[in-house]
């Protein structure tokens, strides 16, 4: 799909569905639900087995539904020596490549060759990593994705003990004036959202409160967008 096609939103709050909460056999009317839910990008989360315990998805189905939406794609990289496969999930269709700074030795290159391969760079820390250790790489980082539960699987606990560090990087980026997108990751749901972006988040993960709702789809990112505006301080851009 040409990038010309692509639908880039806008929107002050983004809704990103992790399709890893949705029925497999039916990925392509996952896709599709989302999109027409009005859902501002896709999140897609590729699992190895060494960082995290769990095994998901790879290039191919990246590949997939790269070629079924127009909705950004940002890939959530949960593998050891992620730079050896940025090149791979660009040319799949990738739009955004997010790395973890605790496989990520030489960093700030890694964010570099996200960027040179023609896509945006992005940076995920753990719940045990201080927010810290992403300052000096904010310069070559479009988003920072702060984890809210340990990775590795869909429908954990929210762990509330990470809307310091929400605040801290929020007060980092807003000091520095940096345009660097913040987003949360990980139990995202209606009791959670408005304190993910009172602290500061304004991208939101969300797998099981969209794909499990028993309401459906349309309905959860309605109710998730309502309440997500419905927290942001006044006067926020
Ligand atoms: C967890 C993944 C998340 C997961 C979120 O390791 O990175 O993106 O899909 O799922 P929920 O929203 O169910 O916590
Ligand atoms: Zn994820």
């Amino acid at each position: 799909m040409s990038e010309q096609r692509l639908r880039v939103s806008s929107a002050r709050i983004q809704i990103a569905p992790s399709i890893l909460a949705s029925d497999f056999l039916h990925l392509g009317d996952a896709v599709k639900a989302a999109e027409n839910a009005g859902a501002d990008r896709l999140h897609l989360d590729v699992m190895d087995g060494r960082f995290v315990p769990n095994i998901t998805i790879g290039q191919p189905i990246v590949q997939a539904i790269r070629s079924a939406t127009h909705l950004m794609l940002e890939t959530h990289l949960m593998i050891v020596e992620p730079e050896r496969y940025i090149e791979d999930f660009q040319r799949a269709g990738a739009n955004l490549i997010i790395v973890h700074q605790e496989v990520s030795p030489h960093l700030y290159r890694t964010l570099q060759l996200i960027r040179d391969s023609g896509a945006r760079s992005g940076v995920a820390i753990n719940p045990g990593t201080p927010w810290e250790s992403v300052r000096d790489v904010l310069p070559v980082t479009d988003l920072v994705l702060v984890m809210t539960v340990n990775p590795g699987f869909g429908g954990q606990r929210f762990l509330s003990d990470m809307l310091p560090k929400i605040r801290a990087v929020r007060a980092e980026l807003d000091r520095r004036g940096l345009g660097t997108e913040l987003e949360v990751d990980g139990g995202v749901d209606l009791s959670t959202i408005g304190q993910v972006v009172t602290a500061g988040a304004r991208v939101t993960v969300a797998g099981t409160s969209v794909y499990r709702s028993r309401e459906g789809v349309e309905h959860a990112v309605r109710e998730l967008r309502t309440l997500a505006e419905g927290a942001l301080p006044v006067g926020s851009a």
